[in-house]
């Protein structure tokens, strides 16, 4: 077959580097994985229970379209408990993952030739997942300030015209760990209201933030009115990733296009999963506070070790679990992390992956016990300062 006579969409497809480089290395013994953003630790046995629970109880039907009532209720609760308002079930809609729902809601927004605002560096998969649907993404890029990253918010304003269908914004950021202000949150929701712009939200590191509880959020001031969307995933605070499952908050005149899509995607993730996070949301926090000491502590040795590796520039995040960081005289990541996986036997991902601004820079993910961080990062270091990156 010469031509396969695909859909023009998927012939524009990028590979992940990300990807590109795991797969490389999955084939090597004794690589510390530190490319993907997911933690060492195991789904917690509450989790874990509640699914084997689910499935001895015959929990093996089709579900709901937009997820079982009472986790849909249970959704609300903790979002209640994070935002201190009440949530209706009619604006959730329950996901297979936070992929799924960034796909569900590019479907559901976007008509060929859509603008889509996003901002750079950027986790890959957001951009293809609108591209898929027809947007044409374009970026803003965040810039280093002060060893720390920041957005221009004048020049990101300026950026969302009357044109631009939505907007993007994932924060706390895949690969920096930039975090929005909120008072820049209120200036953006307050433009894009009034120009009807859409707000998509992607909250999946919501929980894993230096300094609070819980880092701001746009649904503190949406109302099932606006146009903001929020994406969550329990992959990421509650150490899911293989589950697949995450949920959708929009406003509530999405309830049955989302549930549509749902069912003529998946027909929505399998009813013990779903068992399995809503125990996680009512008993959870305890969890999510052991994750967090387990990340405080494995980001006080990324800190350490990568401010004081020769060349490396560091740059502080406020939130999710990655460092981002600079690698001078490095001009092709994506050779330099495929390099690593044999002279360091270290994953990382090439910050090329990101976008072009990426290019120059590194992410790991330090969700990992201390020792095997801190070993990896010796081998990291020594890796880089052999290379000739
Ligand atoms: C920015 C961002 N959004 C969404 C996701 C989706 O996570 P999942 O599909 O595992 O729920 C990820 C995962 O790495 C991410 O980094």
């Amino acid at each position: 077959m010469t031509d396969l006579r695909l859909a023009q969409r998927t012939l524009t497809l990028k590979p992940s580097q990300i990807r590109e480089v795991a797969e490389a290395g999955m084939n090597i013994d004794g690589i510390t994985p530190l490319w993907f953003g997911e933690s060492a630790w195991p789904t917690p046995k509450l989790g874990v229970d509640a699914a084997i629970n689910a499935l001895n109880n015959a929990d093996h039907f089709y579900q709901p379209n937009s997820g079982k009532a009472t986790f849909r209720q249970a959704i609300c609760d903790y979002q209640q408990s994070l935002h201190d308002y009440e949530f209706n079930p009619n604006r959730i809609t329950v996901t297979a993952s936070g992929m799924q729902g960034l796909a569900l809601v590019a479907q559901a927004l976007i008509t060929n030739g859509d603008k889509v605002l996003a901002i750079e560096p950027t986790w890959p998969n957001v951009i293809e997942a609108f591209r898929i649907s027809g947007a044409e993404v374009t970026t803003q890029n965040l810039e280093v300030k002060n060893g720390k990253w920041s957005l221009d918010l004048n020049r990101f304003i300026a950026a969302l015209t009357p044109e631009i269908k939505a907007v993007v914004i994932n924060s706390p950021h895949n690969p920096t760990g930039w975090t929005m202000p909120e008072a820049d949150m209120k200036t953006i929701f307050n433009h894009c209201q009034k120009l009807g712009i859409w707000i998509v939200a992607d909250d999946v590191y919501a929980r894993l933030y230096k300094h609070g509880k819980s880092a701001p959020s746009f649904l503190k001031w949406a109302s099932d009115q606006d146009r903001v969307i929020s994406i969550n995933s329990f992959s990421k605070a509650w150490s899911m990733t293989g589950w697949r499952l995450g949920w959708i908050c929009a406003p509530k005149a999405l309830e049955q296009t989302l549930a549509m899509l749902t069912e003529f995607n998946i027909a929505g993730p399998a009813g013990f999963i779903q068992q399995a996070g809503a125990t996680m949301l009512a008993q959870g926090e305890p969890e999510i506070a052991k994750l967090t000491k387990c990340l405080n502590a494995g980001y006080a040795i990324a800190e350490a070790k990568l401010k004081a590796m020769q060349g490396v520039d560091f740059i502080e995040p406020d939130g999710a679990f990655y460092c981002f960081f600079k690698v001078a005289g490095m001009t092709d990541s994506l050779t330099t992390a495929k390099n690593l996986l044999s002279t360091a036997k270290v994953g990382t991902a090439p910050g090329a992956a990101f976008g072009t601004s990426g290019q120059g820079y590194l992410r790991i993910c330090y969700a990992q016990p201390p020792e095997i961080l801190s070993d990896a990062l010796d081998k990291l270091a020594a890796g880089l300062a052999k290379a000739k990156v």
